[in-house]
């Protein structure tokens, strides 16, 4: 059955922050969230990125188009402002975004700068608990908020350096934030996605060898694309995930399952 004949996300608007390009999770997100209904919008860090969210929006029936850099807290409140505008309400916040500065994964993790550290760290991880502050009032009981991690928060991957510790805090916000939000009827989860080429991932290195190893290591043999990341999305955003919170799940093959 095709995610649009199963409607999932019928009658329900989210928004997805963090489309780069068509290589980006939250655009291939984007895409399998309208195909399966629902009324989407995406959201671009700045004027550079805004021509590609236009024109990958342009491919999509209805689909709006927001900036926000979500190291300004004004641009936050203007994003809250802008949907509660147009949407009245929403029912879905996707978090697809993260940076660390190019030296803190080129050298070795003892060499992690205070600047590098807090950079990451608020990019990558205090970024979720602003969004999630500003839009909460504009979502629906029943709500899904999302975010995207990686294995390298509980393991270490060379050269993933701060994001890991970026990705552990992330997680540990997750639960924190589910705790909080879960009074409103708001759900907050994880998706652990294994290697998926994007231009962040390019930044990392070493990408490839990882991407390698997870398709040989994994029980399912093969490297599993933003395709499979957007199909458990729609789930965690649907009401057939009502009873999930708090969560991280692991989209990876079962690479994470692994001991050797
Ligand atoms: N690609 C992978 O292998 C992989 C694996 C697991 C998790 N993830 C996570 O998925 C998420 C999306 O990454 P991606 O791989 O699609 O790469 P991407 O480069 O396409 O997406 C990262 C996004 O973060 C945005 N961003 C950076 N700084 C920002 C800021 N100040 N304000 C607003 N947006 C900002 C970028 O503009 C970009 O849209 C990230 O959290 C990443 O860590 C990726």
């Amino acid at each position: 059955m095709s995610e649009q004949a199963n409607g999932l996300l019928s009658g329900k608007t989210c928004v997805v922050m963090g489309v780069q390009n068509q290589w980006s999770i939250a655009w291939v997100i984007a895409e399998a969230m309208a195909r399966a209904g629902a009324q989407v919008a995406i959201t671009y860090v700045d004027e550079r990125a805004r021509k590609n969210a236009e024109t990958l929006a342009a491919k999509a029936p209805g689909m709006r188009t927001f900036v926000c850099n979500v190291q300004d807290d004004a641009e936050i409140d203007a994003l809250a402002q802008a949907l509660k505008d147009e949407y009245g309400s929403i029912d879905t916040l996707v978090h697809s975004i993260a940076y660390a500065p190019a030296d803190e994964l080129k050298n070795p993790f003892v060499q992690t700068t205070r600047d590098g550290f807090r950079i990451a760290l608020e990019i990558s991880v205090y970024s979720l608990i602003a969004v999630a502050r500003a839009l909460a009032p504009v979502m629906n009981e029943g709500g899904s908020i999302l975010t995207m991690t990686y294995l390298g928060a509980d393991r270490v991957f060379p050269q993933y350096n701060v994001m890991g510790v970026a990705k552990a805090a992330l997680e540990a916000t997750v639960r924190y934030l589910a705790g909080d939000l879960g009074a409103r009827g708001i759900r907050v989860n994880a998706i652990s996605a294994g290697p998926i080429k994007t231009a962040s991932a390019r930044g990392i290195p070493g990408f490839s060898s990882m991407q390698q190893e997870a398709a040989e290591k994994s029980p399912l043999g093969k490297v599993f694309g933003p395709q499979h990341v957007a199909g458990t999305a729609v789930f965690l955003a649907s009401d057939a995930a009502a009873g999930l919170t708090g969560d991280t799940i692991f989209v990876d093959g079962g690479y994470h399952a692994m001991g050797i």
